[in-house]
């Protein structure tokens, strides 16, 4: 009880060295620290659908961006354009994620609209 006292007594950042040689261990440890509680191998399973999806997402968001006309389609096709630079980064992102969780981003067109939760859509027109 007193070496519980004596412990709950120290400062809160007194004992730095051993604060930096955690900090050391996690960094060498990469995305994959003793905290994370997931299943790596499920949890690339479902960013792989994922990543599917913002890759078709850019896909869609871009052709948008090149085919819209109209009386505002200037300012239509930026819009698509800022949305697909936006899905791009969540591509990278998803990708990153895989790759630090020791899986290979599968950027494999063969099969990308089966793998994506979203829908490719073409049209002559967006209703503008
Ligand atoms: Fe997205």
């Amino acid at each position: 009880m007193t070496d519980t006292v004596a412990e709950n007594s120290k400062p809160f950042l007194t004992d730095v060295k051993t604060l930096r040689e955690r900090a050391r261990k996690n960094i060498a440890e990469g995305a994959m620290t003793w905290t994370y509680k997931g299943d790596p191998k499920h949890t690339v399973e479902i960013l792989q659908s994922v990543l599917a999806t913002e890759i078709v997402c850019v896909l869609r968001y871009t052709m948008h961006a090149v085919t819209a006309t109209g009386i505002l389609s200037d300012s239509v096709k930026a819009e698509f354009a800022k949305h697909a630079k936006e899905e791009q980064a969540h591509m990278m992102a998803v990708a990153e994620r895989i790759t630090q969780l020791g899986g290979e981003p599968n950027f494999d067109p063969e099969g990308l609209a089966s793998r994506s939760a979203s829908q490719y859509s073409t049209g002559p027109s967006l209703g503008l």
